[in-house]
């Protein structure tokens, strides 16, 4: 495995690759990997020759009272977990790498960006699609892949490249969780013990319901309160939202169908976790808990 810090190099790499017919793969991430982020990898080998991997904190989509000086970083660990799953590339540039200064052009949503995860943090997806943007164009992959766990942002990437004809095909890999449901992600780094026991209610309010579908409920409002219930039952779950929206174009949806999908976002602590389902084709691990 290669570690890269410098632009001209990745490109000097990938572009002798891409000479030699090897098709090129991006897994973007922001590091702290866990096995969600390493599945991306698994699934990204399946679709290309040369699996490359962007660890990068990336300042712009971190809103000025957000967690970008404490999220969490190790590379050492990262990169040793990286090569136990085959990537073949890490590109891990520095912030004066990737933004040399303020940028002048950047990647803005016009539709989609301003519910769900948006409405609370705003600028957020125009930041990440600018920095997958310039993924995109430094690394010029075949394929990339993006969690279902971060729904929106999937669903914004697919429409950046199909609004700006970007050569690349987009792949959205399942959920990973923990045994007990709770999906992974590198801010579950921040929970207490405490804090740890209560999360596992989002995973579980989703499975509830899955299952309530699964039982012939189409009342999205029914559904959407039951959960708030749920969570609130709790206690120490503060729930930001709570939305019943199409897969498809994130309208929400009043009679829940198989490809709704169930989103939550809570802030636990001072920890905010998001997860979703989609309530007729459910990731493996929310299916297991039914
Ligand atoms: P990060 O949160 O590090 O996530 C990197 C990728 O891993 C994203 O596509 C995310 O959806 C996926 N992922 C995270 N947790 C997952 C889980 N439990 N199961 C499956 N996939 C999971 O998302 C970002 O970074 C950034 O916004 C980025 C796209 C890299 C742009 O900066």
């Amino acid at each position: 495995m290669r570690l890269v810090r410098r632009i001209v190099e990745v490109r000097e790499l990938v572009g002798e690759a891409r000479r030699n017919g090897l098709r090129i793969g991006l897994v973007p991430t922001m590091g702290f990997l866990h096995e969600g982020h390493l599945s991306l990898v698994d699934r990204c080998r399946e679709l290309s020759d040369l699996v490359v991997m962007s660890i990068f904190v990336n300042p712009l989509q971190f809103g000025p009272s957000e967690d970008l000086e404490s999220y969490p970083r190790d590379m050492e660990r990262d990169l040793a977990l990286a090569e136990g799953r085959r990537v073949d590339l890490v590109f891990a540039p520095a912030n004066e790498e990737l933004y040399p200064e303020p940028p002048t052009a950047v990647v803005a949503p016009r539709r989609l960006a301003d519910r769900l995860c948006g409405a609370s943090r705003p600028g957020h997806f125009e930041g990440v699609l600018t920095v997958v943007a310039k993924l995109f164009g430094i690394v010029q992959p075949d394929v990339s892949v993006f969690g279902q766990k971060d729904f929106q942002q999937a669903v914004l990437i697919q429409r950046m490249v199909s609004d700006l004809n970007m050569a690349v095909r987009v792949e959205v890999a399942p959920t990973v969780r923990e045994p007990d449901g709770l999906a992974m992600s590198s801010r579950n780094a921040y929970l207490s013990g405490d804090e740890r026991a209560r999360a596992v209610s989002i995973s579980q309010a989703l499975a509830w319901a899955v299952a309530a579908f699964r039982s012939g409920e189409r009342d999205a409002g029914l559904l959407r309160s039951q959960i708030r219930v749920r969570l609130d039952a709790v206690g120490g779950v503060d729930v930001e939202y709570v939305e019943a929206v199409s897969a498809r174009d994130l309208e929400p949806v009043s009679s829940a169908a198989a490809d709704t999908v169930m989103a939550i976002a809570a802030r636990i602590g001072s920890t905010r976790l998001i997860d979703n389902a989609c309530l007729g084709n459910p990731d493996p691990g929310l299916a297991k808990l039914l």
